[in-house]
């Protein structure tokens, strides 16, 4: 039973969330469950609407309901990449969480964790079906929030040895690195040139900002045969050549990458060979061959975060953590 359901909500902030320690390897499985859900065509989704004040910037509404995962909500989410040059970080913003059988607000929490988080399993998902299995080098190229998810999660999957770290900020990668190699027990070595982060690299990882325009720097033969990519940060880092060297290429929402192709992003794709939801439940093959290329560009999904939350919210009443505010 809900507790106070219709008279108050829990409120979790920033740290609450963060502190409810759900592992991720508890969200990959939440993430694969509803992919399945997904897959299977018993999911609610509509595509991201949003309002944008400024450039490269936007505010989404993303709604989901998995009845499957008994969970169903909205998150209402910033993302800026100038608010690193004032100290402000490029995702922040709010997530309700709904009861799915009276439709009332049960909670309200923080996103910025969360969206972290499951972005991050979202790439191991891709990579679990995408990647080869002995995958042991990976390359970040972004070493930010999303730089620290994505291998976070990876190496909940691979026997990762080695990470090559390239940011445009050299003291970020140069902190990234040294921070990852205690963390995941990894040799780390920051690179001061993109290439260095994607050739020979098993797997790799662009996470820098979202530009409707790519720039385009990863050029094609540097993703090598048998290697994976996930791109974090859409088609910004590729050149479309190289992209078209993918042989099987695949997003998290067919829908959704139009959507955006309709708004002016993703001009140039190769053809989508599958999405999560046919490779979670083989009505598509993953990775045939050890010497494909495959590259997954993962939008986010609403879908995602509403898997995630109901873990959040359960955790925090275990725990007694949060706020109850009046209705
Ligand atoms: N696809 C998804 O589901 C999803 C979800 C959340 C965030 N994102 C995107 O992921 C990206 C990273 O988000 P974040 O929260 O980690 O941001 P962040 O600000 O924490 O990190 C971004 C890092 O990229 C670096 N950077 C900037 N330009 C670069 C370049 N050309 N090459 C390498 N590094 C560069 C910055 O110095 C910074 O360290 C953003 O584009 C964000 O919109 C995608």
């Amino acid at each position: 039973m809900i507790p106070h359901l219709g008279q108050k909500l829990l409120y979790l902030s920033r740290s609450d969330v963060a502190s409810c320690g759900l592992t991720m390897t508890e969200i990959i499985a939440a993430l694969e469950s509803m992919f399945r859900e997904k897959g299977e065509g018993r999911v609610e989704m509509p595509p991201k609407i949003g309002v944008h004040t400024m450039p490269d910037a936007f505010i989404h509404a993303m709604p989901a309901a998995i009845p499957a995962q008994n969970a169903a909500g909205v998150k209402w989410v910033g993302g800026y990449p100038a608010n690193s040059r004032r100290g402000l970080p490029y995702i922040t913003g709010l997530l309700i969480l709904n009861d799915p059988e009276t439709g009332i607000p049960i909670s309200l929490m923080d996103c910025t964790w969360i969206t972290a988080q499951r972005t991050g399993a979202a790439t191991a998902i891709a990579a679990k079906y995408l990647a080869r299995p002995d995958s042991a080098t990976v390359g970040i190229l972004g070493c930010g929030v999303q730089g620290r998810s994505n291998l976070e999660a990876l190496k909940t999957i691979f026997p990762l040895k080695k990470l090559f770290a390239y940011d445009t900020h050299p003291d970020r990668a140069a902190r990234y690195a040294q921070e990852m190699s205690e963390q995941f027990a990894i040799e780390a070595v920051p690179v001061p040139d993109p290439k260095q982060a994607v050739v020979n690299c098993d797997i790799v990882v662009t996470a820098g900002p979202i530009l409707r325009q790519p720039h385009a720097t990863i050029q094609p033969r540097w993703l090598v045969q048998g290697a994976f990519a996930s791109l974090v940060d859409f088609d910004s880092y590729w050149h479309p050549a190289a992209l078209h060297e993918a042989d099987k290429f695949t997003t998290d929402d067919v829908p959704q990458l139009y959507h955006y192709r309709d708004l002016g992003y993703f001009q140039n794709l190769p053809p989508i060979h599958a999405d999560l939801g046919e490779l979670v439940t083989a009505r598509k093959p993953g990775r045939q061959s050890p010497t494909e290329r495959t590259i997954a560009c993962n939008l986010g999904l609403a879908l995602e975060d509403i898997a995630v939350a109901p873990l959040i919210y359960a955790r925090a009443q275990t725990r007694h953590i949060g706020t109850c505010l009046n209705l």
